[in-house]
């Protein structure tokens, strides 16, 4: 059968916010795997590790969440400010119970972003921090004039004041961020979001609140119901556990049997079924979608590998990794007006990590192809199809500059497919065709073999008496872009 694209018809921007990452003080998320202090023998620029940066800047990584998770409602942030040898040690207590120096603070989170040329987001502590600390934090980072927090700011060696694009109040409000019910939760971010100032108001900071876990649908009507007016975005958090079960064994990053390998795609796509709940809720209270959906946790989430730190949640990542993040970021497009962030969980060395270090030595995990290879959905225009693809094939279409890119992933384990395709405009050229694909269903990067599972040319795409022929091989991803 042939599929149709509608491709004579503009369909909603696929924010390139989707493509967000975050990075949590957790095990080596920031220490060892981004910041590494500027007297380390690892090559760095200002403390931050060169060999990671300019392979995060490959992927143009649009914005950083920081500084947690659970760890931002214990983070105080003047405790990350000032000369590194007076700053306060304290106990990550999330996190391994490990001792934070807080060497990687506010000035090192900016320099960060300035060196990867992405947006801030941050997230203020509302579970053991003040309304006054918060409202400081603000005034410190963002405020131009005279102040005392602006002069700390200078005293610390920055004179401009940095722009925060977007603030969460609040992490997981509803467990480690301090357990409370919606309904209260709501009013604490009403109060809280009260006194952030705007000092620039040309570009106002974009507030998100706390949403719900997975599918507490209750929570998003409570805080929707209280707090819409208040709020830019609220968040949802879903983590992709091929067993399903937090307690026992979430299962092995790389020795997993095809039931598991099908169990996690399931699971993947259960991601469809919770944005289109909540954004029904979200309607009720909001139907011009002023309010946006902000997934700001999300990916795979497995046992840590065998002697590392249950605490520091470092894992493999494989070919079903690009698979379940692949059908992930596909129903991010497809509900482009609705969801305006996303946040992988994290970007080094923590979960579904786009990079993973160890000592000098740095690798690109499979997942980080695929972030490569969806850059063309960044900013693009939907293209919706007429027709019904075969069961397990996730796709998207988008336009963007003249420019049509095609992504099919076959989360198939032993079938290829055969698509055609036909278009409602005319194209007739292959610009570019790539191919993410593994031998074996656990196939990954390691730092003696890094490229198993990297982005290589693909073949397969062929255009015959003006359809576009492609074979999508076996727990591959391909992406075509045609002009
Ligand atoms: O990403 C790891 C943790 O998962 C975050 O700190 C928390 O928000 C979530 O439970």
């Amino acid at each position: 059968m042939t599929i149709k694209l509608l491709t004579n018809k503009k369909g909603p921007q696929i924010s390139k916010y989707i493509y967000g990452q975050f990075s949590e003080h957790l095990g080596r998320g920031i220490y060892g795997g981004i910041y590494v202090g500027e007297n380390s023998d690892i090559p760095n620029v200002n403390g931050m590790r060169s060999d990671v940066v300019n392979a995060l800047k490959e992927i143009h990584v649009p914005v950083l969440r920081w500084p947690g998770g659970l760890f931002a409602d214990t983070y105080h942030w003047q405790q990350g400010i000032g000369p590194k040898d007076k700053r306060k040690k304290i106990v990550n207590t999330n996190w391994g119970s490990v001792t934070e120096d807080n060497s990687f603070g506010t000035h090192e989170y900016f320099e960060l972003l300035k060196q990867l040329g992405a947006d801030a987001y941050i997230n203020a502590n509302i579970g053991s921090g003040t309304v006054q600390e918060m409202s400081e934090w603000i005034e410190y980072m963002t405020m131009p004039g005279e102040s005392p927090m602006s002069n700390l700011r200078h005293e610390n060696g920055q004179d401009q004041p940095w722009k925060v694009k977007f603030f969460g109040i609040g992490n997981e409000s509803w467990g480690g961020g301090g357990n409370m019910r919606p309904e209260y939760y709501s009013d604490i971010y009403r109060q809280y979001q009260t006194f952030l100032p705007q000092y620039n108001p040309q570009e106002p900071i974009y507030k998100v609140a706390c949403g719900p876990n997975e599918d507490d649908y209750n929570w998003t009507d409570v805080v929707m119901k209280n707090a819409a007016p208040f709020l830019d975005g609220i968040s949802l958090h879903y983590y992709t556990l091929p067993t399903g079960d937090w307690n026992h064994s979430k299962g092995s990053a790389t020795n997993f049997t095809k039931d598991l390998w099908y169990s996690t795609m399931n699971k993947a796509q259960f991601m469809d079924r919770l944005i289109t709940k909540h954004s029904e809720i979200m309607d009720n209270y909001d139907p011009n979608k002023k309010v946006d959906l902000i997934v700001d946790e999300w990916g795979t989430w497995y046992d840590v590998e065998n002697g590392t730190n249950p605490g520091f949640l470092y894992q493999q990542n494989t070919i079903r990794d690009v698979l379940a993040a692949a059908i992930t970021l596909n129903i991010f497009h497809k509900h482009a007006d609705r969801v305006h962030m996303a946040n992988i969980a994290q970007m080094v060395n923590v979960l579904q990590a786009m990079i993973l270090t160890k000592d000098d030595h740095m690798l690109k995990t499979p997942t980080y192809y695929l972030f490569d290879m969806y850059q063309k959905h960044m900013d693009a225009n939907l293209v919706e199809i007429e027709g019904v693809l075969p069961d397990h094939i996730t796709y998207t279409a988008s336009q963007k500059d003249g420019q049509l890119t095609i992504s099919l992933g076959n989360y198939d384990i032993s079938n290829n497919q055969e698509l055609d395709f036909e278009f409602a405009s005319e194209f007739t050229k292959i610009v570019e065709a790539a191919i993410i694909t593994g031998k074996e269903i656990d196939s990954h990067n390691t730092f003696d073999h890094p490229s198993e599972v990297t982005l290589q040319p693909f073949n397969e795409a062929k255009f015959e008496n003006s359809q576009l022929h492609v074979k999508v091989p076996a727990k591959s991803v391909v992406s075509i872009t045609l002009k």
